[in-house]
């Protein structure tokens, strides 16, 4: 289910083509709560994972009611139709953002959040508390809340990967829109934190990787768990330039950049502690950074335009 506010039908058309399988697939506004009511009608759910929300940190700043309205109240929706179905069970997709800047690293689950230092971590914080204090007040309910850390990369096909709509606002999909010629040159936001090359240090996911999370996370949730929270992480972190010469060396393109001040809400480090995951989850890392660029690059070259606009 998607509202399409940052997607196409066409993706689902390629998660079809390579699954094999025909993925039942609606375009419904989780606010829309008729709509979710006869979705749950028609199908037998067991378990809802949860994805949908906005996620540029600088428009979450300046647009609060409207991140607010869609992380948190269409959440709220969700949970009030799961119950009105007897349908317990969720895996919601959060995120580092909830660390705020970190105290120490590597940040594991235990670290403090809340001090989020951007609106749209905000959200993801107040929704995991929302499912906690679910869990807790009603026994059957079971939450496993994972905290993203940078996802990147793109399907081994070629045929899925990351295609925002507009200007990329993360690192990897503007990286690899320069590669392929769409933008001219990537803007490095400063260049003086107290990293090892002062660029901005991040852990940098493997979308495939996350992906395999999700499914280790449902296999959990069957143990009746309550709510748990998991990084998923690599522990590894990266500095921007590291990522652009990564890309470069992945796709033989050149990535050229210049060297701007800082983005409000941006912080020098983030990287994971995810050993909680490997040892509950039984979730391990498959892929490396070269192999995340080159399925990255795999993915834009053969869509230098992005998907196809919805026929
Ligand atoms: C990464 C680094 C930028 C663009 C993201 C998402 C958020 C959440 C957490 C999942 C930073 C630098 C970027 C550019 C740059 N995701 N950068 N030039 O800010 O770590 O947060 O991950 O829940 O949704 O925003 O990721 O890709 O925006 O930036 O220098 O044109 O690249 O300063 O250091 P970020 P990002």
């Amino acid at each position: 289910m998607d509202n399409l506010a940052n997607a196409g039908m066409d993706s689902m058309r390629r998660v079809n083509e390579i699954t094999g399988k025909q993925v039942p697939t609606f375009s419904i506004d989780m606010l829309d709560k008729d709509a979710l009511r006869d979705l749950f009608k028609k199908h037998k759910i067991l378990c809802v994972m949860h994805f949908a929300g906005l996620k540029t940190v600088e428009e979450s700043c300046n647009k609060p009611l409207l991140y607010y309205k869609t992380n948190i109240g269409a959440t709220i929706s969700l949970l009030e139709v799961m119950k009105e179905f007897g349908v317990y069970n969720m895996i919601f997709s959060s995120s580092a953002a909830v660390y705020g800047s970190p105290t120490y690293l590597p940040m594991d689950e235990k670290h403090p959040v809340g001090g989020c230092t951007n609106l749209y971590g905000k959200t993801k914080y107040f929704i995991e508390e929302i499912i906690k204090d679910i869990c807790t007040a009603e026994n059957q309910s079971n939450g496993v809340l994972l905290r993203y850390f940078n996802p990147v990369g793109a399907h081994v096909s070629g045929k899925l990967g990351e295609d925002p709509q507009g200007v990329p606002s993360k690192l990897m999909p503007y990286v690899s829109q320069v590669a392929v010629r769409r933008l001219k040159e990537l803007t490095v936001y400063g260049d003086n934190y107290d990293t090892p090359d002062g660029t901005e240090v991040r852990d940098y996911i493997y979308v495939v990787d996350l992906a395999q999370g999700h499914v280790a996370a449902l296999k959990y949730l069957k143990k009746d768990c309550g709510c748990k929270v998991f990084n998923l992480g690599t522990g590894k972190g990266f500095s921007v330039i590291d990522m652009a010469k990564a890309f470069e060396t992945a796709s033989g393109k050149r990535v050229p950049y210049q060297i701007a001040g800082r983005r409000e809400g941006d912080i020098a480090s983030c990287y994971a502690d995810a050993s909680l995951a490997e040892k509950e989850l039984g979730w391990a890392l498959k892929l490396d950074l070269a192999k995340m660029c080159e399925d990255l690059w795999h993915w834009q070259s053969n869509n230098p335009t992005g998907f196809r606009p919805d026929s």
